[in-house]
């Protein structure tokens, strides 16, 4: 007290921005719990950036958050379209897009929002860093399935898709083992490969097809047969979605104008498996996991690293380190300014252990003479 009411407590807003995560509800749960215990409220934004723009937040106390640990998805929701540097208006007709950066920042001192959490990839980090440079206290929190950020060894969200993808791998050995079949299942991970290649190694696929290394459709024919040769009439190939052969382009899905990230991928595992299926006459089905590898309850290593990033960006609040993003290196949480976990993405090495591994347990990348 100090003589005039009681003191205002100091303010967290915390956003989750980007395609949803396995984790981020835990992340949320840990932000809310660490940060109240140390004397702060908590105001959680609406979708994203879209509800900062909007003014859309609202009080976060610990009985929102409880029961959050196993929760897919965001209590809070989240969009991958809004920018508050480049926000769509509707002029004459035509979309025209504009800064409402100065809004948005002001709709966080009308809440009295001292320090913003940002939980997102690279997309939403991008835009964080931006927001700090304008001054507003941010701390960013790494999150994607596709773990391909920069500055952290593991992003939260990506185990629970390798383990969706992988138990996918192992339910389609049946029937490919049964009908005698070429399964091919393309996964997710936009310009990295790194779903791909652990489910491919965890889930014992004969070809991993990656965006780092192109392949050749030819290559891929040659193992289908090496293991017809020697009894084996069935087969299994991951094919990323950013995959492409050589020479050749990755496949677009769609393009989303309003997007940050306007290109969205998807069909080359149907290229891959109607190629397959004429060059070799061996029956194929093509299996399209998509949004189930971003659904359902976190895996306990991502709870886990969840909770760790959520309680860790609230010390960086405390601590006043602004402009970096919490990480995990080695078994140790750590942190590393934004900017360096959104200016190039984490990709997979094609010389890196994990694929020496592969190719030493016999899986094709499609590539070579
Ligand atoms: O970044 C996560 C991710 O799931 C990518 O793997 C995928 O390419 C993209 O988002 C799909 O985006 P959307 O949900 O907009 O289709």
């Amino acid at each position: 007290m100090n003589g005039q009411g009681p003191e205002k407590k100091r303010v967290i807003g915390v956003l989750t921005g980007g395609g949803d995560c396995p984790g981020l509800n835990a992340v949320i749960r840990a932000v809310v719990k660490s940060a109240v215990s140390a004397g702060f409220d908590v105001v959680g934004i609406e979708d994203g950036f879209k509800g900062l723009i909007e003014n859309r937040m609202r009080k976060l106390a610990v009985k929102d958050v409880s029961g959050l640990l196993p929760r897919g998805g965001t209590i809070l929701g989240t969009s991958n379209r809004d920018n508050p540097f480049r926000s769509p208006v509707e002029v004459a007709g035509e979309t025209d897009f504009r800064d409402v950066s100065n809004g948005a920042i002001a709709n966080l001192t009308e809440h009295g929002v001292e320090a913003l959490i940002v939980i997102g990839g690279d997309g939403t980090l991008s835009i964080a860093r931006d927001l700090s440079r304008k001054g507003v206290k941010v701390v960013g929190v790494p999150k994607t399935i596709d773990n391909d950020l920069s500055a952290t060894d593991v992003t939260f969200g990506f185990d629970t898709a390798l383990v969706t993808a992988t138990e996918a791998l192992d339910r389609l050995h049946s029937t490919a083992e049964s009908h005698h079949r070429v399964m091919v299942l393309e996964v997710m991970g936009r310009y990295a490969g790194w779903i791909a290649l652990e489910a491919g190694l965890a889930g014992g696929a004969d070809v991993i097809l990656i965006p780092e290394i192109p392949f050749k459709i030819w290559k891929v024919v040659d193992k289908i047969k090496e293991r017809r040769a020697y009894g084996k009439r069935f087969s299994i190939i991951v094919v990323a979605e950013g995959a492409a052969p050589a020479g050749g382009q990755m496949v677009v899905r769609k393009i989303d104008p309003l997007s940050p990230d306007p290109v969205r991928l998807g069909g080359i595992g149907a290229q891959v498996g109607a190629e397959l299926e004429e060059l070799t006459k061996v029956e194929t089905r093509v299996i399209v996991l998509g949004h189930l590898q971003r659904g359902g309850s976190p895996t306990p290593f991502d709870r886990i690293l969840a909770t760790r990033y959520g309680t860790a960006a609230v010390r960086l609040v405390q601590e006043e380190r602004f402009g970096e993003m919490v990480a995990l290196r080695g078994q140790s949480i750590v942190s590393a300014p934004i900017d360096e976990a959104v200016g190039t993405l984490r990709r997979v090495p094609s010389d890196s252990e994990l694929v020496a591994t592969a190719r030493a347990v016999g899986v094709s990348f499609g590539d070579g003479e």
